[in-house]
């Protein structure tokens, strides 16, 4: 179990189990690994599995489902993804050919009356996903891995990695990659200016990795 985690010892959330259960053999069978898997907290619903073709030739490594994407079961479809896919257009990269994950599976989250406020996984939870995130990344086997934020690039590298500094290409072990900013965060930006000018720095981010694949 990991320091500073939520799980406990309720039996219905979380699970290390499975972490450690039979060398799977396909995206399918991993997948059915991560499904079967218990919510991180009281509440969640289920695991948020990667999307897209394998042999995808950019992944896209978000940091964990939101609220939106825990209801509907699918990655980066709640603002940030709403956000994230506008980027994607202006860069000339259609989602559909890429693959687009998580590097945490479950939503983490604190309820606030009857909203779930999302809160950000502790480096032992990072790691505690990580080999579910190393085997997926695998077996779709993509050119490049794009690390969006901070957490997806600790979980890439095993390691905290300061984006500000790494922000562009960067090898995560054998995988080639690329850090940039989270779509989140240009969200949380009150400034219109600045979020505008973080977005075109993002897009441009997003038109180079497009460039590294091609
Ligand atoms: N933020 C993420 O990191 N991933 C999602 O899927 C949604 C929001």
């Amino acid at each position: 179990m990991p320091k500073n985690s939520t799980r406990t010892s309720d039996p219905s959330i979380g699970s290390d189990d499975l972490f450690q259960s039979e060398e799977p053999r396909s995206l399918a069978g991993l997948n059915e690994i991560i499904a079967a898997s218990k919510p991180m907290v009281h509440g969640g619903k289920k695991a948020v599995l990667g999307e897209g073709p394998i042999g995808a030739k950019l992944a896209f490594v978000g940091e964990q489902p939101g609220d939106q994407e825990d209801l509907q079961g699918r990655p980066f479809v709640g603002p940030a993804g709403q956000l994230l896919d506008k980027a994607l257009a202006e860069a000339g990269i259609h989602r559909e050919d890429t693959y687009v994950t998580n590097a945490v599976k479950h939503f983490k989250y604190e309820a606030r009356g009857k909203r779930r406020i999302h809160q950000k996984p502790t480096m032992g939870e990072i790691k505690h996903y990580r080999w579910w995130l190393l085997k997926e990344l695998g077996f779709v086997h993509p050119r490049l891995v794009v690390a969006l934020g901070a957490t997806a690039a600790a979980a890439l590298a095993g390691e905290p990695v300061a984006v500000g500094k790494s922000r562009g290409q960067y090898q995560f072990g054998d995988i080639p990659g690329f850090v940039t900013v989270h779509p989140s965060a240009m969200l949380r930006m009150p400034d219109h200016a600045e979020r505008e000018h973080a977005f075109a720095d993002f897009v441009r981010d997003l038109k180079s990795a497009r460039k590294l694949v091609h």
